[in-house]
């Protein structure tokens, strides 16, 4: 199975193995990161699925939605590397993805 590894707020690095189907979201959040609240349960209104994505990725990711550009605006934390995790489908192309759960806003 593909692996993700996830750097929480504590700066502390985990690797997990994603079941195809998931999205980096569903991923983090069912193996029990409890940072990432993703409060609206994917559905790109929230912005607490706020992760920053490996640069090294950054040509394999899915565009960015202007829903997902305009929610990020509102964090004070974007950087270049900000995505919403729910918005990445976890593909095995992705496989070896680092990302970090974003500071809470
Ligand atoms: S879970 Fe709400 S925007 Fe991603």
């Amino acid at each position: 199975m593909p692996k993700l590894t996830v750097v929480n707020r504590a700066g502390e690095e985990s690797t997990i193995e994603v079941e195809s189907g998931l999205t980096v979201m569903e991923a983090i959040r069912d193996n029990g990161f409890d940072e990432l609240l993703a409060l609206c349960g994917g559905c790109c209104s929230c912005a607490t699925c706020h992760v920053h994505v490996d640069p090294a990725f950054a040509e394999k990711l899915p565009p960015m939605g202007e829903d997902e550009d305009d929610l990020l605006d509102s964090s004070d934390h974007r950087a270049p590397t900000s995505r919403l995790s729910c918005q990445i489908p976890f593909t095995d192309d992705l496989s070896g993805l680092k990302v970090t759960i974003a500071e809470e806003d």
